[in-house]
């Protein structure tokens, strides 16, 4: 069975989308089977594998709207045993439109994934920066949530608003909904206070915490302007080794 993890954080640039590319890739990269689904209108995962969104038809929305079956909106990446479910630009609001002909509106993405016919090890979900519908959906299908945290003021404030956030979803809708880890991000080894704010969320969140940081890396943006992960694009840089070590602590989890 596949296991489903939202990578989510209502901050904006966080290095969600960096994390859900790389760290695919990464888990492709050590012989797992892994799709990739691009939950976010500003299609910066797809981007990130060289997809062109003005031109995709078959996007996770028009799968969420009921237009086409989930099947028939995989696509396959450079990368060996990496999938992708694009997303692509959209005007109308997706919400009022499933509202109207759905009444468990917060399911539907769940059953989206029920119908999916290849087998995955891993469904790796980048989900937008917002509480809003869509990562209400990813939510309730989820097993678990990894959520980047940049290192710098207000980090454990951050932490402890998202862990209210996932308490709730937990609550109504998600009794099961894990905490894959808090992962520390554009971690800057020059900077005097990155340490001290690793150590401060180490000291309060220290079991949900992976020991990986990913360090502030040029070649993540970089490989991002080339649709490619960084794992191709520059295996031995210090980013795409961050996201190498992070997989193998995710794949560790399962034996937790
Ligand atoms: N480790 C890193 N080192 C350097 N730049 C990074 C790193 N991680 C991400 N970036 C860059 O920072 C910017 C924001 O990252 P990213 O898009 O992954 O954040 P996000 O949380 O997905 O943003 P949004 O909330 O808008 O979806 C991007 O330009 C990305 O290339
Ligand atoms: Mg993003």
């Amino acid at each position: 069975m596949s296991k489903i993890i939202a990578i989510s954080n209502q901050k904006g640039g966080v290095g969600k989308t960096a994390t859900a590319i790389n760290l695919s890739a990464a888990l492709a990269s050590l012989k797992r089977r892994v799709l990739l689904i691009d939950m976010d209108v500003q299609g910066n995962s797809s981007r990130g594998f060289g997809i062109d969104i003005t031109l995709v038809n078959n996007s996770i929305f028009d799968v969420l709207i009921g237009k086409i079956n989930i099947n028939k909106s995989i696509k396959k990446t450079m990368v060996k045993d990496l999938d992708i479910i694009p997303s692509k630009p959209i005007i109308t609001s997706l919400e009022s439109y499933i509202n109207k002909n759905e009444q468990n509106s917060y399911l539907i993405f769940k059953k989206c994934l029920g119908d999916l016919e290849s087998e995955y090890d891993y469904i790796i979900v980048d989900c937008p920066p917002s509480l809003g519908f869509l990562t209400l959906n990813v939510l309730v299908a989820a097993n678990t949530v990894l959520i980047p945290v940049q290192c710098e003021y207000f980090a454990t404030e951050a932490i402890t608003q998202i862990l209210s956030s996932v308490s709730r979803i937990q609550s109504q809708y998600n009794p099961e909904l894990g905490i894959e880890g808090f992962l520390l991000t554009m971690y800057d080894s020059k900077s005097s206070f990155a340490d001290e704010i690793c150590n401060q969320v180490r000291g309060l969140f220290k079991e949900n915490t992976f020991l990986t940081r990913i360090p502030r890396n040029v070649s993540i943006p970089e490989s991002n302007a080339k649709g490619l992960p960084v794992t191709l694009f520059r295996p031995t840089s210090s980013g795409a080794l961050a996201y190498i070590s992070l997989a193998k602590e995710v794949i560790d989890h399962e034996e937790r």
